[in-house]
């Protein structure tokens, strides 16, 4: 045993209770179920209920995670939370997680990249755990975006919606091969030039408001396919596997025509692909966690199973990482 790895040990989710369908969205704004599906694949979203904060879901996927895992929250001594939604301004949803769940010791933090924020967050996580600083990680994705929409605003409140997702991750020794159970590589990328393709119109320091969504979708879909597999291209050169050797394709479920054609694009077959969006929407920063943790609970993905994951959101960001479940 040579290397230290960040191998996962459960993992868990929460979706609010409240689903919202096309049917529902087409009597509010002028769209159809038919317009949805086609563009989007998404039939459904789950919306958060009046008084339910992001770290409310969040604390429920954490607690689901730990069970999941078998283990004590006082094991965990760092929580890496994504979220471009927190409850407040400040302090961080993270440290709002770290208080329910009983833990004073460690560090807890927010992260925001918007969609990429679960990919950050696992390559952020799995930095500490490698680098000797923490030894048990609680790696989220939570996120209220019904709280952000235009409801207005037909191009982007059919697109969203809420709930939460989380993995513990703990540093193990591994060969330093890619047999080893854990995250094998991750890469992060960044471009501030799309800054305005895909933002929120208020914060704190520029509106003192909140905000709502706005978005250039065409814009957004033109960029997304060629940074998705580029960066999933450098997963493989670096880890010196390629798209046969991948048991399952966990991207970000923004939208089924993008995960489609970086599918395509990259021959992973449709079989090996998960797919959550037509129940989910897109729910940013949980997306991913969401649907590995379906992925995980209905037996698809197990242990030794080697799982892509993929994000692209605003910023631009976009990253990957290689997980050995
Ligand atoms: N219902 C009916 N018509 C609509 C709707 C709607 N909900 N929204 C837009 N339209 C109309 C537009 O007004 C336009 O009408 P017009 O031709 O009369 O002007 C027409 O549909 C086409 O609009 P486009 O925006 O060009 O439609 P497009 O085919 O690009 O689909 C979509 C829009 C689904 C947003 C697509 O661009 C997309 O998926 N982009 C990626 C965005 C994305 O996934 N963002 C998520 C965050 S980023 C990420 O997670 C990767």
């Amino acid at each position: 045993m040579t290397v230290t790895r960040s191998v996962v040990l459960g993992c868990g989710s929460y979706l609010p209770e409240r689903i919202l369908t096309n049917a529902e969205l087409a009597a509010k704004v002028d769209t159809s179920d038919e317009w949805i599906v086609q563009r989007t694949g998404i039939k459904q979203r789950h919306i958060a209920a009046e008084g339910e904060f992001t770290s409310h879901l969040a604390i429920k996927a954490a607690q689901a995670a730990l069970d999941d895992a078998g283990i004590d929250a006082q094991s965990i001594d760092l929580i890496v939370l994504a979220t471009s939604t927190p409850d407040n301004t400040f302090p961080a949803t993270a440290v709002a997680v770290q208080a329910a769940l009983g833990i004073h010791h460690g560090a807890a933090f927010d992260l925001q990249a918007v969609c990429s924020g679960f990919v950050f967050a696992v390559a952020t996580a799995d930095n500490f755990l490698r680098g000797g600083s923490f030894k048990r990680a609680l790696v989220i994705g939570a996120e209220t975006f019904s709280r952000i929409l235009d409801w207005n605003d037909r191009g982007t409140c059919v697109l969203f919606g809420d709930g939460a997702g989380a993995i513990v991750l703990e540093a193990q020794q591994g060969w330093g091969t890619s047999v080893d159970h854990g995250v094998l590589t991750t890469h992060l990328r960044s471009d501030g030039r799309h800054k305005s393709k895909l933002y929120v119109d208020g914060g704190p320091s520029s509106t003192g408001t909140v905000g709502h969504l706005r978005m250039e979708g065409r814009e957004v879909f033109k960029h997304a396919v060629g940074m998705i597999t580029g960066v999933i291209i450098d997963a493989f050169e670096a880890s010196g596997t390629t798209p046969k050797d991948i048991d399952w394709f966990v991207p970000h479920q923004a939208n089924k025509r993008i995960i489609d054609a970086s599918a395509h694009k990259l021959h992973l077959a449709p079989e090996k692909v998960v797919l959550t969006v037509d129940r989910h929407g897109n729910t940013s920063a949980a997306s991913i966690p969401l649907a590995l943790d379906t992925a995980v609970k209905d037996g698809r993905i197990k242990k030794g199973n080697l799982v892509l994951l993929e994000a692209m959101g605003g910023g631009f960001t976009w990253g990957s990482a290689l997980v050995r479940w």
